[in-house]
């Protein structure tokens, strides 16, 4: 192929790419490459036949291109890669540092201890797992729980970056001081974030930072401040209020 027609195919590319990506922000799912009147169609085979725009086969097409990661050191240590799960379409992710014991083993976020918080904090916001999207910003766990370093962050926070630009969430969680770090690209303390929204300078999405549910294990004062946090996530979502004592408790 001539390097004309080249250029040509890749802005024809580019240009189909940035069109689907529109029709995905009015919420259409997947569109037909060819009309029922095109009598080669069934010749050509689903895949061809549709162009899709679906968030949860762009998932699974970053989890196949992070394979066997070796790209930083956590590889070494690690037993399972910790993708993210929930809903593609989620209108909310929550975000957290890294997988700990039990998310190393089964290879799902936050199934340990704060993990069963969460689960009653997504409870008492009206929501459960399937409707929201869980990650983390590394996907393998740092020895001994350590915090992730600067570079672990740059290398594996590429892949959260592109989770968000595929799930688009209006609303992300930032669970702790690391998730907040990344997400937000600051150094100041949870502490004196947390209880406002910043705007996610690549998605737009609302970042409301919080205390991560493993430091409320060991605070329980800091239940209220979360609770407080997260009403406010759930006045922008419309989530009826509710109270968190009997939940979390
Ligand atoms: N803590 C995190 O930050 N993420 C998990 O998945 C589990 C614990």
């Amino acid at each position: 192929m001539g390097s004309d027609m080249q250029n040509e195919l890749t802005e024809v590319i580019r240009n189909l790419h940035s069109y689907i990506r529109l029709l995905s922000d009015f919420g259409v799912r997947s569109v037909r490459a060819f009309d029922d009147s095109c009598k080669d169609e069934e010749s050509l085979g689903d895949s061809a036949r549709e162009l899709s725009s679906d968030p949860e086969m762009e998932l699974q097409a970053l989890r196949s291109r992070i394979g066997q990661c070796s790209r930083c050191p956590l590889s070494t240590g690690r037993k399972s890669i910790v993708f993210g799960e929930g809903n593609a379409g989620a209108s909310l992710v929550l975000v957290g540092e890294g997988p700990g014991k039990e998310e190393d083993l089964t290879a799902k976020p936050f199934v340990g201890e704060a993990g069963r918080l969460l689960d009653k904090i997504l409870k008492a916001m009206g929501l459960d797992r399937g409707q929201v999207y869980i990650c983390n910003v590394v996907k393998c766990r740092p020895p001994k729980n350590r915090v992730p370093t600067e570079e672990e962050m740059s290398v594996c926070g590429r892949f959260l970056d592109e989770q968000l630009s595929i799930i688009r969430p209006r609303h992300i969680l930032a669970l702790g001081s690391t998730a907040t770090r990344y997400l937000l690209k600051t150094d100041k303390s949870i502490g004196k974030l947390r209880g406002r929204f910043f705007v996610h300078e690549s998605t737009g999405a609302r970042v409301m930072p919080t205390y991560h549910p493993a430091y409320l294990l060991r605070n329980e004062s800091a239940k209220r401040p979360v609770w407080a946090d997260v009403q406010q996530v759930m006045a922008e979502m419309d989530v009826p209020r509710r109270s968190l004592d009997h939940e979390t408790d």
